[in-house]
């Protein structure tokens, strides 16, 4: 059996989309096989953020009981493996989120599955959370962000999953934004990674292509590898910064 986690925040629009893409390819990069699962089954955008929005067969076939998991696993990126929830209003219509909890059975032999949970606490995020063993939170540097966490938290313990920690993304470092010492002492939680607003995120979500591919040396990418390396045990070795001119000239010259 794998590790399983659910990546959750309470509140929407913190970042678990974002988070779990570009996570889950990170992984992937460092040889783990990884499938992340998009539950957001209403409003799913995981697909549209790697690039898969053509796909025939998707969660909602699965959950409507017209195609096998295995039908609707696609690799993305790195090899990261990818269902996707599906796009498509006419097949919403007959997928049933009471078969969720067999979908992600059928995925425990995964070595690290994501699952991007949608925002609140429905029932396919508390189905989500009781069959995983992790709860990773994405929280945005913000009161509001705070209590809906709080509540996923509680929520979590109470099903019996762990919560490994918090990534605190979109953080500006402005005086009104919350800091990690003070997000910790609320969510009474680690800050596992921090991860600053950054406009590469956007700009790699309108081409369809994770940032950490795409812009593997920006802050968000280093912030979100380093994460990958911490949960699987690796060392993180940051990109070294370029020679500047002046020193490959001297270099060049002197060999010095
Ligand atoms: N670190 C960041 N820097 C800049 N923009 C970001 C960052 N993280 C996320 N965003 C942007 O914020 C928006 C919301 O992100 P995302 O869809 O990942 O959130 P979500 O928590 O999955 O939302 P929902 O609750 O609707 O599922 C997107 O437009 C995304 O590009
Ligand atoms: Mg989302």
């Amino acid at each position: 059996m794998g590790v399983s986690i659910t990546i959750c925040s309470g509140k929407g629009g913190t970042g678990k989309t974002t988070i779990s893409a570009n996570l889950g390819v990170a992984l992937a990069q460092l040889g783990k096989e990884v499938l992340i699962l998009d539950a957001d089954i209403e409003m799913a955008n995981l697909e549209l953020i790697l690039g898969l929005e053509d796909v025939k067969t998707t969660l909602h076939h699965v959950l409507a009981g017209e195609a096998d998991i295995s039908e609707a696993i696609y690799e993305g990126p790195a090899g990261v493996k990818v269902v996707p929830a599906g796009i498509s209003l006419e097949t919403l219509k007959k997928a049933d989120p009471d078969r969720l909890d067999s979908v992600l059975e059928a995925l425990r032999q995964v070595e690290i599955l994501l699952i991007d949970a949608p925002a609140g606490l429905g029932r396919s995020v508390l189905t989500a959370l009781s069959t995983t063993q992790e709860a990773l939170l994405v929280v945005n540097p913000e009161i509001s962000s705070m209590s809906d966490a709080l509540k996923t938290k509680i929520v979590a313990k109470k099903l019996g999953t762990h919560v490994l920690g918090a990534v605190l993304n979109r953080t500006t470092f402005d005086s009104s934004d919350l800091t990690v010492k003070e997000v910790e002492m609320i969510l009474e939680t680690r800050i596992l990674a921090v991860v600053p607003e950054d406009p590469e995120v956007r700009r790699s979500a309108a081409f369809g292509q994770p940032f950490v591919i795409r812009a593997p040396n920006s802050q968000a990418a280093q912030a979100i590898k380093k994460l990958a390396a911490d949960l699987v045990g690796e060392e993180y070795i940051p990109p070294q910064p370029k020679e500047s001119f002046m020193k490959r000239l001297i270099k060049g010259l002197f060999g010095r």
